[in-house]
């Protein structure tokens, strides 16, 4: 992981440190997810920090963003998790972000762009230069954020069957 990502406030966002993620960080993560989603799913986090945040660290990515100044408020306001994928469907090796949110009542202050740009210069460093992701057409927030982070339509597209039919 690159150093701490210290933010001077010459972006108006807030004081904060991209990290990795750490057990002790996990419920905090967990109840991001379940306010974002409206699921709470412990198992799945519990398993996604075992596959992601132990090993093959040098190709998996499990960050999260804490307030340098945490008080009494969140110990952590958001998370990102990416992974570099070698050669599937073709592909020279790529990076790929999933799992991303901000706590909702953190938004709009850089921190999922401060995140982005970290798991940007962490692929980068790793030696790929392409990053991927998958959102749902209609799904104005993520893809907002992504336009806005200059991410564009890619050269594959997405096929499904659905088995019942
Ligand atoms: C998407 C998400 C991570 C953005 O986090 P954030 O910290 O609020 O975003 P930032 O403050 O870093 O915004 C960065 C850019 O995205 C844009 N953006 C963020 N939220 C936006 C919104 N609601 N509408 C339009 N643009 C938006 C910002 O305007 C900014 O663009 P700019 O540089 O052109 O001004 C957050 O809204 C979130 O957690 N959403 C729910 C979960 C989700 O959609 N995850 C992504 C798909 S898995």
């Amino acid at each position: 992981m690159t150093g701490p990502d210290q933010n001077n406030g010459e972006d108006n966002g807030l004081d904060i440190r991209i990290r990795r993620v750490d057990r002790k960080d996990l419920d905090a993560v967990i109840a991001i997810d379940a306010q974002v989603t409206g699921n709470s799913k412990p198992d799945y986090w519990n398993d996604l920090f075992d596959r992601y945040a132990t090993r093959r660290l040098n190709e998996r990515f499990f960050v999260v963003a804490e307030p340098v100044n945490a008080g009494d408020g969140p110990s952590i306001l958001g998370y990102l998790i990416g992974e570099i994928r070698t050669w599937e469907f073709g592909s020279e090796p790529c990076g790929w972000i999933f799992a991303f949110a901000v706590d909702p009542a953190a938004r709009l202050q850089r921190i999922g762009e401060r995140m982005f740009q970290n798991m940007s210069d962490e692929f980068r460093q790793a030696g790929v230069n392409t990053m991927r992701t998958m959102v749902l057409r209609h799904e104005p927030l993520p893809m907002g954020f992504f336009r806005s982070e200059g991410m564009v339509a890619g050269p594959y597209i997405q096929l499904e069957k659905d088995l019942n039919d």
